[in-house]
């Protein structure tokens, strides 16, 4: 069985990716901060974090096992200027730098 990890897994565009994987039969993890009232919770492996809290992400990754597809989707929509976000808000607003880490 192949292993999907989808970051904000449980709401959202997210959630419509934790059916489709469940569907491909993929054991599927999600990460998110609030898995309440989540549906899927008896097949998922839920994992409440938050990903803002970049430093802890590396042992959090290390501790899953294989990972044979990631979708990197957890994120926020900030209507302002990038010039005046705040750092943290911006990183996970811009889903795109993640993977310049
Ligand atoms: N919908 C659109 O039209 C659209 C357009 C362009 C790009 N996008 C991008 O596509 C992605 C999904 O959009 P969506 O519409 O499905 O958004 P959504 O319904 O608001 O879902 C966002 C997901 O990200 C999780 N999340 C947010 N902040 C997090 C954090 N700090 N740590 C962990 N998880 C976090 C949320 O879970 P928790 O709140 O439980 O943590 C939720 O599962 C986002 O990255 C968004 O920027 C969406």
């Amino acid at each position: 069985m192949k292993t999907v990890l989808i970051t904000g897994g449980n709401k959202g565009i997210g959630l419509a990716l934790t059916k489709a994987f469940l569907e491909l039969d993929y054991k599927v993890i999600a990460i998110a901060r609030d898995f309440k009232d989540f549906a899927y919770a008896d097949k998922v492996e839920c994992i409440e974090y938050d990903l803002t809290h970049a430093e802890g992400i590396p042992a959090l990754i290390d501790s899953l096992g294989q990972i044979d597809t990631l979708l990197n989707n957890a994120g926020v929509c900030i209507r302002s200027l990038m010039m005046l976000t705040h750092k943290k808000k911006w990183t996970v607003c811009s889903n795109s730098i993640s993977k310049h880490r």
